[in-house]
């Protein structure tokens, strides 16, 4: 499956669950397409951040936010968000999602989007804890291993802005289970075990919201803590 039809299956999947009526805004964007500039000078990093800001923007629209917000680029590469609001976005060659929420809503968003395919196993042993391998193997377990990256990326960008904790990968420990058909299968979150850098967190960690969506080519992971019951 092209990666870019891959992104609209993933956003029709995200979208099925009417994530505004909750408070969460999700947008979606290719990279190229209406980038400014002549076709030289736009890199494909300009590009791809293009695509980041015009998901933002879109996901912003969506919860009544701004979406002409300027979301520059603030200390430690964080984007800058409009006032009383939150979000996250990310982007795999090309491909961007976003997603935004009132702050009276959640207290932050954290997202991820990645390629399955694209992890070497040396990445595999740096990211993953043994434990959450176990049971797993060949295809199903490469899949769990992008999974888990994704899942710790997006809680990286999630506490960044708001607890600047400096995690590494193995500290934070999932159980994942597989849903779906063997050759490729669709994987969720069955429970999070605690986050070893700092341990007096792990009732804060337990609570935060942690979701997956996948095609066969992408996985889009979130991490949210809502405010209010939804
Ligand atoms: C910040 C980081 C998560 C970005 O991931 P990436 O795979 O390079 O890129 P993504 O497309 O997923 O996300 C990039 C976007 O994240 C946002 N971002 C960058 N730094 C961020 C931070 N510290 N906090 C929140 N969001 C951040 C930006 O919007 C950026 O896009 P932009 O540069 O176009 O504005 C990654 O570079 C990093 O530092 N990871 C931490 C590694 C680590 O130790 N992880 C432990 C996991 S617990």
């Amino acid at each position: 499956m092209k990666s870019a039809v891959s992104l609209q299956t993933l956003a029709e999947q995200i979208e099925d669950e009417q994530l505004e009526l909750r408070g969460l805004g999700f947008g979606w964007a290719e990279a190229g397409e209406e980038g400014e500039g002549p076709a030289p000078r736009r890199s494909p990093r300009r590009l791809e951040f293009a695509a980041g800001r015009e998901a933002a923007r879109l996901a912003l629209r969506r919860v009544g936010g701004n979406q002409n917000a300027a979301l520059a680029v603030g200390p430690r590469g964080i984007p800058e968000w409009p006032s009383g609001w939150r979000g996250s976005l990310a982007h795999s060659r090309g491909l961007a999602i976003a997603f935004a929420c009132k702050s009276e809503f959640c207290d932050g968003v954290g997202a991820d989007l990645e390629h399955f395919g694209r992890l070497r196993p040396r990445t595999v042993s740096h990211v993953c804890t043994p434990r959450e391998l176990e049971g797993w193997s060949g295809e199903a377990q490469a899949r769990v291993a992008t999974c888990l990256f994704s899942l710790k990326e997006a809680f990286y960008k999630y506490q960044s802005p708001l607890l600047g904790l400096a995690p590494r990968f193995q500290d934070l420990v999932f159980s994942l289970e597989q849903t779906d058909e063997a050759h490729s299968p669709r994987i969720h979150v069955v429970a999070r075990e605690g986050i070893l850098a700092a341990p007096e967190l792990d009732p804060f960690f337990k609570n935060l919201d942690f979701r997956l969506w996948q095609t066969d080519a992408l996985v889009c992971s979130l991490v949210e803590r809502p405010r209010v019951l939804r």
